[in-house]
């Protein structure tokens, strides 16, 4: 099985937007959760950081409300797609090309008042002590007052069996994005089939790499003991979300 780095090097990333069917939906979806939270920066470039931040679904909204972001990812495509949007539309957004466990703790005292780790990334982690040590190495870097945002797919709570494990992710005229799940104990073996369109007929890859079958209330548990208190917990299709916020004063 492929390593997370090597699958979106060679298979994912440069289709990534194109699978979560274009960036208007999802960037429009993350500044609604903002504006529901009231999540405005205290003063103009106040930091926030955006762990995984692919091609820029959450990094490009809080560039536009007025955020210093940096955007952390281990895809040099993904970031040079997400510079790329962000000069279009005359934002700044730094990047690190790395790993976020690493650079979470590199960042320690830099007091983000938004850390952002959303659309999976967590479950992109090897172990359930990585994904406990990010929250809480996250949660004492926030700023008081700060928050975290998180969301994950739950492969925890209900398992896929037989035939509904193919999920028929995104197609085309020219592109067909399957992806098939098979599940061990602690993870899932996610296999991305893409079946493209040649001049000679239909061609198809094939790429595989394990996701952490995360508990959403392993997550909450840590939050909650990191200190956070949640004003946002929620499981809606299958998908996790927490909005978690550092007190002001501790
Ligand atoms: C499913 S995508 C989510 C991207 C974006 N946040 C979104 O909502 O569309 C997961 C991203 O996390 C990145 N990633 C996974 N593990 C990582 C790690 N250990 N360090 C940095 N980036 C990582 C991947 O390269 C990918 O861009």
């Amino acid at each position: 099985m492929a390593s997370v780095k090597e699958h979106y090097d060679s298979h994912l990333a440069p289709l990534y937007t194109w699978i979560s069917g274009g960036a208007a939906g999802p960037r429009a979806r993350f500044s609604e959760l903002l504006n529901a939270h009231h999540l405005v920066p205290s003063r103009p470039g106040a930091p926030a950081l955006d762990l995984g931040a692919g091609s820029g679904f959450q990094s490009l909204p809080l560039a536009s409300a007025g955020y210093a972001v940096t955007a952390v990812d281990l895809s040099e495509t993904l970031l040079a797609e997400l510079s790329a949007n962000a000069a279009a539309e005359h934002l700044t957004v730094s990047t690190i090309l790395g790993d976020l466990c690493a650079v979470m703790r590199d960042v320690a005292s830099s007091a983000p008042e938004v850390i952002v780790c959303m659309g999976d990334t967590l479950t992109h982690l090897d172990t359930l002590t990585q994904v406990e040590q990010l929250l809480h190495d996250a949660a004492t870097t926030l700023a008081p007052g700060g928050h975290l945002l998180i969301s994950f797919r739950d492969y925890h709570t209900s398992r896929r069996e037989g035939s509904d494990r193919f999920i028929p992710v995104r197609s085309d005229d020219n592109r067909i994005f399957t992806c098939f799940l098979d599940y061990a104990e602690t993870h899932v073996a996610v296999h991305d089939i893409v079946h493209t369109r040649e001049t000679t007929g239909w061609k198809m890859s094939l790429g595989v790499y394990p996701k952490l079958r995360l508990d959403p209330s392993r997550v909450r548990t840590c939050l909650q003991s990191a200190g956070l208190k949640l004003v946002r917990d929620d499981l809606q299709a299958g998908l996790a979300t927490f909005v978690a916020r550092r007190p002001a004063a501790r």
